[in-house]
């Protein structure tokens, strides 16, 4: 396997990791990211496959778990009874009971409330000829409220868990110092804390929203315990806003930069193919395995990394082109497989409802400058946004 080496704080990667994909990719389905120590899957049939393959997973092996610090422990007890990072049968039993209460129905209510309340941020929006960042305006608004409406959390609290949520992503990045571990664990407590406090609110309220029916699979004792419980409500609540706030702000700056188009469907599709928020998500192996031509052992790691597949030419024509009338295989931005987003609809419903809104209110938005991305590889995400409409 060819090595390359790059470092994920470097500002140009930052700003433009695609170059450095096309490279690795040159050499093959596979390399090894020497910065990382890891192999990685780089071309679309193989991040498709490998997110595919049964033989590898997201939980650790048993016998590679490290010991947790004791001041990192309030972040890794919600980690460890995450449904993004166990596997069958555990997987099954959590992502069906999330799944339950995630019904086409109540996501297909979303739709009025996300388009009242791109509506209502867009009348916000500063006079024409004002600059704005439109991450704060728009972007990063949107998501919190409508992951707030969802699960029956308080809007009043979105600003608590927007900060929580912040911290505790950033364990996920490359760039992670003592500072991000133990603001994260901090984040982590708060953020338990008002769960045990708000659900047991809930228990005595119930209302037509997700928390109450996970309360309710928590209650017949055998399905969902408490701390399943308030581990899935973290991970809805971050997952559901974080890589939207991203996909919306690098889809503006995508269609202002190549001329806006209709949102549609395609579109939408479109916008997550060419700038991925999120792009690296690791697999452990569970068994000796032959991939792509290289053998791999229990307890090997690989990273498949979703925006280096999404740029692949042998899976898109011209595929640094952002081209919403292109045809192709499905991009890999949400995953594949066992633990392929379960968000999927909300996400793509908030981003097609909430550009519709705003580029057909605002005809004549512009950008002010030009849009730099945030140093937090692997979200590929902007710093801000200024605009004018
Ligand atoms: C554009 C926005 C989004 C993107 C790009 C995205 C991307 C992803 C990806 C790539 C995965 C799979 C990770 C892996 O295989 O290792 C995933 C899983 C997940 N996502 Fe999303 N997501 C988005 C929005 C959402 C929203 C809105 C929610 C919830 C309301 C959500 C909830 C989840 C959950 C719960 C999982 C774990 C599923 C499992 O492990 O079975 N996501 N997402």
């Amino acid at each position: 396997m060819d090595h390359h080496s790059q470092s994920p704080a470097d500002p140009a990667f930052v700003q433009n990791p695609y170059p450095f994909y096309d490279r690795a990719r040159a050499s093959g389905d596979l390399f090894w990211w020497s910065d990382y120590g890891m192999a990685c899957a780089v071309s679309h049939r193989a991040v498709s496959a490998i997110l595919r393959d049964r033989r590898l997973g997201r939980e650790t092996p048993a016998e590679l778990r490290q010991p947790v610090p004791e001041a990192l422990r309030p972040f890794y007890d919600i980690e460890d009874h995450s449904l993004l990072e166990v596997e069958p049968p555990r997987h099954t039993r959590l992502r069906g009971l999330v799944l339950r209460a995630f019904t086409s129905r109540r996501i297909g209510n979303l739709g009025p409330d996300i388009t009242g309340l791109s509506h209502a941020l867009i009348d916000a929006f500063p006079a024409p000829g004002v600059d704005f960042d439109l991450l704060d305006a728009f972007a990063r608004p949107l998501p919190v409220t409508i992951i707030c409406r969802l699960l029956g959390v308080p809007e009043s609290h979105s600003a608590d868990l927007l900060r929580w949520s912040n911290a505790m992503v950033s364990m996920y990045q490359a760039r992670k110092t003592p500072e991000i571990e133990a603001g994260a664990a901090t984040a982590a407590s708060d953020f338990t804390a008002f769960l045990t406090d708000y659900i047991g609110h809930k228990r005595n309220h119930p209302a037509d929203d997700l928390i109450t029916q996970l309360i309710a699979a928590e209650e017949d004792g055998e399905t969902l315990s408490t701390a399943e419980l308030i581990a899935t409500c973290v991970l809805l609540l971050n997952a559901g806003h974080e890589a939207t706030v991203h996909t919306l702000g690098n889809g503006v700056a995508a269609l202002l930069a190549h001329g806006p188009c209709a949102i549609t469907g395609p579109c939408t599709e479109e916008i997550l193919r060419y700038d991925a928020p999120l792009h690296m998500f690791t697999r452990w192996v569970y068994e000796d395995v032959t991939l792509f031509g290289h053998a791999f052992h229990r307890g090997d790691r690989i990273a498949c990394l979703l925006g280096a597949a999404n740029r692949d030419p042998l899976a898109y024509a011209d595929p640094n082109r952002f081209d919403p009338t292109r045809s192709g295989p499905p991009h890999t931005s949400l995953g594949a497989g066992l633990h392929f987003c379960v968000g999927a609809p909300l996400a793509r419903l908030e981003i097609q409802i909430g550009l519709d809104a705003l580029f057909t209110r605002c005809p004549t938005l512009r950008l002010v400058e030009e849009p730099r991305y945030a140093d937090l590889y692997h979200f590929h995400g902007l710093e801000r946004l200024i605009v004018t409409t």
